[in-house]
């Protein structure tokens, strides 16, 4: 199943950095969350609601009293709907309202009436942000549950120096990942590069040959390092699964558009993760049209290349990590692999075991390192085994890899 995206209200209220509160919300859309805008009044003097309607995709709401396109009550709805409440920027003004319980607009109203988190990014003057009035009411937010990114220091927009600077959108980006998904953001800035699929290899204009694979695997290897906060990139073979929010998907049919598609991404991934079942042979002609019954039917197949031991070749200082599908030995196969291919990590399963076959929704896996560490992990659900795989990744990214010679 694919998770549904993430609803997210961003509330900008009425100082200078509302023209970066612009970009924040082109990033938030364009990594695949339902992003609802709140203006205050004193916000859209500085920038128009027009400008947040294209870039979130959403209608802005900025009057309480608008006449609605249809019956629903907005503060109610976008309150019951949002998974995270964002205000960016916080002015002193908002602080002070929120603080107090005042409500008196829709973006006042509507945090009231939440139970989502909120996130505030106070940004203004220094001397505003320093007063002792404005810090009282954030350490009320605070004992009221709000959660701040803290402004950073600089020359501000008044002329003067010091702390109250709009933070950037990087560090309100991450912020938020994790408040709406729970996890490290420790592949923030790394490439990953994922291939998800069983290939398909023509035979004439309707027939091919394909493989067992669902896709399931790698869709959850890609959605893992996502919510870790990877810049993902899945190269899918034909699969029937929902395209994942904020991944960018590359689809592709044969094992030579895959093979193509891989190596002109390699030299850009930091990461890549193979786990799609890559036909080993096609046919060495495919007709172009349909090859009617009395015709007879012979099949001359050649092979394909082998995508993960030609990115073994070409590596540098990227993580490789393959997957072993076998029926037998899958130690002894795993580990040839390993050397033969020049993986850092591999994937082992059995997929003649009933729970860890090709459709199923759960894997039993052992993973083999590189230096000869081996875990044998127990039964988990092809999303759990996605996030351990990204786990990993992510200590052989920081801790290094031991026993590479490259
Ligand atoms: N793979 C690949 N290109 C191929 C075949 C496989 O990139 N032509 C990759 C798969 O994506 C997987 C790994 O190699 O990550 C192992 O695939 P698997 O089918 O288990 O092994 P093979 O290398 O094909 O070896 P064998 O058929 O002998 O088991």
């Amino acid at each position: 199943m694919v998770s549904k995206a993430k609803s997210i209200v961003v509330g900008v209220t009425g100082g200078i950095a509302c023209y970066k509160a612009a970009d924040l919300v082109s990033s938030l859309t364009k990594a695949g969350m339902d992003v609802h805008v709140i203006m205050t009044e004193a916000a859209t003097k500085f920038i128009k609601p027009l400008t947040f309607q294209t870039l979130s995709n959403n209608r802005v709401i900025v009057d309480m009293f608008a006449e609605p396109d249809y019956w629903d009550v907005k503060h109610i709805s976008l309150a019951t709907k949002a998974d995270l409440f964002l205000i960016a920027p916080a002015t002193a003004n908002f602080l002070g309202k929120a603080a107090n319980g005042i409500a008196d607009d829709m973006l006042t109203t509507t945090i009231l009436a939440t139970k989502a988190p909120i996130v505030a990014v106070p940004a203004m003057n220094n001397n505003m942000y320093l007063n002792k009035m404005v810090q009282d009411n954030i350490q009320k937010l605070k004992a009221y549950g709000f959660q701040f990114v803290e402004p950073g220091e600089g020359r501000l927009a008044c002329g003067t120096v010091g702390k109250g600077r709009y933070p950037d959108n990087e560090v309100i980006i991450n912020k938020v990942e994790e408040l709406l998904n729970g996890k490290p953001q420790d592949m923030q800035g790394k490439r990953v590069l994922v291939t998800a699929g069983g290939t398909r290899e023509p035979i004439d204009a309707v027939r091919y040959i394909t493989n067992k694979s669902s896709g399931k695997m790698g869709y959850k290897v890609a959605a893992a390092a996502k919510a870790r906060g990877a810049d993902v990139t899945l190269i899918s073979a034909p699969t029937s699964l929902e395209p994942l929010p904020g991944i960018y998907t590359i689809k592709v049919e044969t094992a030579a558009k895959m093979h193509q598609k891989c190596l002109e991404l390699f030299p850009q991934s930091d990461v890549i993760i193979k786990a799609a079942a890559v036909s080993d042979f096609k046919p060495n002609k495919a007709a172009e049209n349909k090859i009617k019954k009395e015709q007879g039917l012979t099949i001359n197949l050649e092979k394909n290349p082998d995508i993960l031991a030609e990115m073994g070749k070409m590596k540098k200082n990227q993580i490789l990590v393959g997957f072993a599908a076998e029926t037998e030995e899958l130690h002894k196969n795993a580990l040839k692999k390993i050397h033969n291919k020049n993986l850092d990590l591999i994937v082992a399963n059995d997929v003649s075991h009933p729970q860890a076959g090709f459709d199923v929704d759960t894997n039993i896996a052992t993973l083999f390192f590189r230096d000869g560490k081996k875990v044998d992990l127990p039964l988990l659900t092809k999303a759990e085994l996605g996030e351990r795989i990204i786990e990993e990744v992510s200590k052989l990214l920081y801790d290094g890899v031991k026993g590479r010679t490259n």
